[in-house]
């Protein structure tokens, strides 16, 4: 089978990374999960104290970037490559809802996207990889072959997180989760440099109303028949 670069862009917990997993795993391919990489940059952040609650010290992030250094790292017990920030494994500790509460705005800033996006780009130069984030099929991937945009109501979303939240032992409320989830939709489409916007040429799929295992027979007659068409 030809090899093909697949972008999947969607709203925060509409079960992306979950359907890229098993499609890297299913097809030999390379999974990123990009949101990882603005979550790893913001817990850097938050470390340092540039970013709280109330607080944002843009530019001395921006002058720390060159002290950040991203990488994934591929771990069987899981089955995906993990997050590692200065060689330091941080793929528990950017999950939390302190992260996800700041990552946002984090992530408006241009200079931590050029940078993130060049790392990105990079890493899909030989194909065989599925990326999944906000902005692949319109930046980071203009040119893949397949892309997917995710979407659920906000409600199934909200009750996706909080269920895995509560399954890590997190103390939140589903509230409390939603409202993240809202704040997060709003910021991430609005804001200035690459927005979430579906690409024209990217296949919406709903799956408020698809098991995991619908969606992926979906995606995967999708990937044969984008292959079969080269
Ligand atoms: O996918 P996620 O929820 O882990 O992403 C965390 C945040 O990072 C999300 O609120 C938006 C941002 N993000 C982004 O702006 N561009 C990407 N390619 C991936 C994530």
């Amino acid at each position: 089978m030809k090899k093909i670069t697949i972008a999947i862009d969607g709203f925060s917990s509409t079960g992306k990374s979950t359907l890229a997993k098993q499609l890297a795993n299913h097809l030999g391919y390379v999974y990123v999960d990009t949101g990882a990489m603005y979550r790893a940059v913001t817990f850097f952040a938050m470390k340092n104290g540039y970013i709280a609650a109330d607080y944002f010290d843009k530019e001395t992030l921006i002058n720390s970037l060159q002290f950040i250094k991203l990488h994934f790292e591929y771990n069987s017990n899981v089955g995906f490559a993990e997050m590692y920030l200065n060689d330091e494994n941080v793929e528990n500790q950017i999950r939390n809802m302190g992260v996800s509460n700041n990552v946002s705005r984090v992530a408006e800033v241009s200079e931590v996207r050029a940078k993130l996006v060049e790392q990105q780009k990079e890493m899909g130069k030989e194909k065989s990889i599925v990326m999944d984030g906000r902005d692949i099929g319109t930046v980071v991937f203009p040119f893949a072959e397949l892309k997917i945009f995710m979407n659920a109501s906000p409600e199934t979303r909200a009750q996706r997180r909080f269920a895995e939240l509560q399954e890590k032992g997190q103390q939140v409320t589903f509230e409390e989760v939603l409202k993240n989830v809202q704040e997060r939709d709003y910021i991430d489409t609005h804001r200035e440099d690459s927005p979430l916007v579906k690409a024209t040429d990217a296949i919406e799929i709903d799956n408020s109303n698809l098991t995991r295992e619908e969606q992926f027979q979906k995606v995967l007659d999708l990937v044969t028949a984008t292959t079969k068409s080269l």
